[in-house]
């Protein structure tokens, strides 16, 4: 490994971030740039949702002159000359979400295992830059509850693809000390939050005065994570080096989906219509983050609580509008 790829190395970094025009990678390309490092975006713009969508996520970084744009496909494209000569590369492309995983394997196993396994071989040719592979709680299965010592049990093919990518990644750090760290996010909410996202979809039906159908009793609880502590603890994975293990990135305060509604409710001044399904198949009960871990090896803890992360949330679904933000 080069000097400069070392630990504790200071001053501007160049790095990659794949899927930089996705919800939580433009957020990390741009803390990235405001830390005066130097960025390389890869996205191929996916139709998992509207890809204008994700043209105005990536604009604010596209406007640093220490950005560039690579509009690569990880399942086809040459990546090494875009990891050649990095220091630090953050892996995030992958396609999400539980739902579609069920009817599109084949788009699942090609972004999230094939593509990680051809950025693996990339990072190989170009003498191993510290990979942070970006993983997911839905690894856990039912319960995400407990340490990452927790035996996975994916119950999904998204969690299974993700799992079997996290896998190869610790594979390539045995077999070719490829240096590594993987964090396992936990439901991560905050303004760009993905369309299909539960807080999105919360806050756009109540701001239409339209009907919200909660899946189950809505008493499933989660340890939201606001993006601006995910990139933290993604920041401060880079900082401290490779460790080859895996850590849990999740938010201190554990809310109910019902309790989440009903909090929207005060900050938007408007009363939600809530309708009640069955439960959705592969759907947690519980996902709570345990994050010693994390706070111990990167001295990183979560900041925003629930309800300032829904405010900043709604304030944004609100500017989208032309509309001023309430309360
Ligand atoms: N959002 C969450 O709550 C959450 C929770 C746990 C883990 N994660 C993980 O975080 C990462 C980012 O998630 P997100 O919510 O920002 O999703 P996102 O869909 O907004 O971003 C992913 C980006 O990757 C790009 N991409 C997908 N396949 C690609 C390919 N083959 N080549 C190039 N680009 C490709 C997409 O176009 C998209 O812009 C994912 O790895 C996801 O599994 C997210």
């Amino acid at each position: 490994m080069s000097e400069t790829r070392q630990a504790g190395q200071t001053g501007p970094r160049r790095c990659v971030v794949t899927g930089a025009a996705g919800f939580i990678g433009s957020h990390l390309a741009e803390a990235l740039l405001a830390a005066g490092h130097r960025v390389v975006g890869i996205d191929c713009f996916t139709d998992y949702y509207d890809p204008a969508v994700k043209r105005r996520n990536v604009e604010p970084a596209l406007a640093s002159a220490c950005f560039s744009l690579a509009e690569v496909d990880l399942r086809r494209d040459d990546l090494a000359p875009l990891v050649e000569g990095a220091d630090v590369v953050f892996h995030l492309a992958a396609m999400p979400g539980l739902l579609r995983s069920w009817t599109d394997f084949d788009g699942y196993m090609t972004c999230n295992v094939q593509g990680t396994q051809r950025l693996l071989e990339a990072l190989r040719q170009a003498g191993s830059p510290h990979l942070v592979h970006v993983s997911t709680s839905s690894v856990y299965g039912r319960d995400s509850s407990g340490d990452e010592d927790r035996m996975p049990a994916p119950i999904s093919p998204y969690g299974v693809t993700k799992l079997a990518a996290e896998k190869l990644v610790l594979a390539y750090a045995d077999i070719f000390d490829q240096p590594v760290t993987v964090l396992r996010y936990f439901s991560i909410f905050g303004p760009r939050q993905r369309p299909d996202m539960g807080y999105h979809i919360f806050i756009e039906r109540i701001l239409d005065g339209l009907p919200i159908t909660v899946f189950g009793d809505g008493s499933q609880t989660r340890g939201n994570t606001f993006v601006d502590d995910c990139v933290a603890a993604t920041l401060a994975a880079m900082e401290a080096g490779p460790s080859g293990q895996v850590f849990n990135v999740g938010g201190g305060e554990v809310v109910s989906v019902i309790d989440v509604l009903r909090l929207i409710e005060a900050i938007t001044e408007r009363k939600a219509r809530i309708e009640h399904g069955p439960a959705r198949p592969g759907e947690q009960q519980r996902a709570l983050a345990d994050t010693r871990k994390a706070r111990a090896a990167f001295g990183w803890s979560p900041r925003t609580g629930i309800e300032a992360g829904l405010r900043a949330q709604v304030a944004w679904h609100l500017a989208l509008r032309g509309e001023a933000p309430r309360g």
